[in-house]
């Protein structure tokens, strides 16, 4: 059907690549994480027809990697506790940047999400009582913390893994989307590669939700699981979709040092809220000075930038780091409630009931994604949003245990309106054909020799990384941003000239897939620095050296950007007091 024959450059050249099939579905989740396995949960549950397609095998999405918990105002547990003081705290918590809707939405209806997961399989830890046990985590008024020993991501996922096979949702698993299409200004589908067989299947979508997650795997010290590699915001960006908050990305104050291969690896807040101290070399509680009121449970944000500067000013560890002990509490405790963290520097040679942890800050988290309101919608007719890939909900800054609300609570909304937006869509949505032949030419690229020398693209992914992290961390200034966006020039470029898989058939070919990724956060990241720079302000998780002091002029105001038809970025600043 799609004419493999293309004129390229002037040339007529001969394309291995075509579509194997097509696929129709009324409604198409992009990710089988938290939120889109919610989603994919609640379209079947709706007896609407959906295809989640997930990148990474079934229950290995990065929530899995969520330890600490997640934040619900529980009433029956606490009756101080209320979704309007979680709301208020997750407000505060976000610089009051956060979508007030979106934020309320979340906030307000985490109890029935959590009722849910229980009913799914997933049992929270609790007292000898039979109620749910909630802890504290980060800038909390109230303990809205719920959790599953220190593994509460892995026991959501299983949860929702057997819901969904219950509900026989259809999963494609290890299949990558290269690119989303619109058609008459409304989403029409996907093209999706099996990473085994090379197949590319066309799939008409009458409505999308985008879940995939976000995009840590630009920087070079992060918690993120390899699949964050930023692909929704790209997807996102093509389309012309706006995205707003980029520049606010989360760096966890704690995460490992050492050994090497674990760097970056999460230290959950939850030692922290279990009582976790940090100290300087000169085994000084520091954070008595930073914050002697909240101290270790001060805001992400706030934790991770007094550790810098303990390291910057020279009262780091040898490693550059500093140390988190639980040694003064009870070995139970260490046991019951933090046994992966027990188990993980055990692995390292540490016996955290005896013995400090030695960490450092490790990029965790982007606020900023898709610019959506609180039904998921965004500015593409069709295409919904949920979890990490969206922005507004977290404002300039997450609480801890936030994200997992998020993903359940903007799941099963984005559902809803997916599928009626697909019910009320008359007629089948229709791919036009040159947008397919300019996407094949556009994966044929990386299979095809260079000129030069291939560069294999894992190099110019470690430039990134690197970039990203000595230019634009946790304390930034206009002229390393500057530097960063010329560095992601020259990145660009080497990808497009340079990068290829080597291998040229497209069956099991990891490399091919690892360019198209590499172009998704390099795309992500020109945006980031993009909005970082924009923004002369310090607020949230962005700090500018050069603007250290909150400037009066962005308070409540974001950066909203997206693509033009050239490519080129544009901005708008939107003022949150009018939405
Ligand atoms: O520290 C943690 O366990 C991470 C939790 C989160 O980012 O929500």
């Amino acid at each position: 059907m799609y004419s493999e024959i293309s004129a390229r450059e002037g040339k007529i050249f001969h394309m291995s690549l075509s579509i194997a099939r097509e696929h129709l579905t009324d409604v198409l989740v992009v990710g089988a994480g938290g939120a889109g396995l919610r989603a994919g949960i609640e379209i079947a549950e709706h007896g609407v027809g959906v295809l989640v397609v997930s990148k990474e095998l079934l229950g290995a999405a990065h929530t899995c990697m969520a330890e600490g918990g997640l934040n619900v105002a529980l009433t029956e547990v606490n009756p101080l506790n209320s979704p309007e003081i979680h709301l208020q705290d997750t407000l505060a918590g976000g610089a009051y940047l956060n979508r007030l809707s979106l934020a309320r939405a979340v906030t307000y209806e985490a109890p029935d999400r959590v009722h849910d997961l229980e009913r799914f399989g997933a049992i929270f830890d609790r007292a000898a009582d039979g109620q749910i046990t909630q802890r504290f985590s980060g800038k909390q008024t109230q303990p809205h913390t719920v959790f599953v020993g220190d593994y509460t991501g892995q026991a959501i996922m299983a949860a929702l893994v057997d819901q969904a096979r219950r509900l026989r949702v259809a999963v494609w698993t290890e299949h990558f989307v290269t690119t989303l299409f619109k058609t008459d200004g409304q989403i029409a589908g996907a093209l999706v590669l099996d990473q085994h067989s090379g197949e590319l299947t066309l799939v008409r979508a009458r409505s999308v939700i985008l879940c995939t997650g976000g995009g840590g795997r630009m920087y070079s010290v992060t918690t993120n699981a390899a699949s964050n590699t930023a692909d929704g915001y790209a997807l996102a960006l093509r389309l012309g979709v706006e995205l707003v908050d980029m520049e606010m990305i989360q760096f966890h104050p704690t995460g490992m040092i050492i050994p090497r291969a674990m760097r970056g690896k999460l230290v959950t807040e939850g030692v922290r809220g279990e009582g976790g101290r940090l100290f300087n070399r000169g085994g000084e509680r520091f954070m008595t000075r930073y914050n002697p009121d909240r101290l270790e449970l001060a805001g992400r944000d706030e934790v991770a930038r007094a550790i810098f500067m303990e390291v910057q000013e020279g009262r780091g560890t040898e490693n550059g780091g500093v140390y988190l002990s639980v040694a003064h509490l009870p070995a139970e405790i260490i046991e019951s409630r933090l046994p992966t963290m027990l188990e993980q520097f055990l692995s390292a040679g540490v016996d955290i009931r005896k013995q400090p942890m030695e960490i450092h800050p490790s990029m965790h988290h982007m606020m900023g994604g898709v610019r959506i309101d609180e039904w998921g919608a965004c500015n593409l007719p069709g295409l919904f949003a949920a979890g990490e890939v969206t922005g507004g909900d977290h404002g300039g800054n997450r609480l801890g245990g936030n994200a997992l609300a998020s993903c359940q609570v903007m799941g099963k909304r984005a559902a809803i309106s997916a599928a009626k937006f697909a019910a009320e869509r008359l007629t089948a949505p229709q791919i036009n054909p040159a947008d397919v032949t300019s996407e094949l030419i556009r994966l044929e690229h990386y299979l095809e020799s260079p000129a030069e020398t291939p560069i294999p693209p894992d190099v110019t992914h470690e430039a990134l990384q690197k970039l990203m992290w000595e230019k634009v961390g946790i304390k930034r200034r206009a002229s390393e941003l500057v530097e960063a966006l010329q560095g992601l020039d020259t990145l660009i470029t080497q990808l497009q000239m340079g990068a290829r898989a080597i291998d040229p058939s497209p069956a099991f070919n990891r490399r091919w897939v690892e360019c198209l990724e590499l172009g998704n956060m390099l795309t992500a990241a020109t945006v980031v620095v993009y909005a970082a720079l924009l923004r002369e302000d310090s607020r949230g998780a962005h700090f500018r050296r050069d603007f250290p002091d909150p400037v009066s002029a962005w308070e409540r105001r974001n950066i909203a950007l997206r693509l033009d038809e050239s490519g080129k970025i544009t901005h708008q600043i939107v003022d949150q007091s009018s939405l």
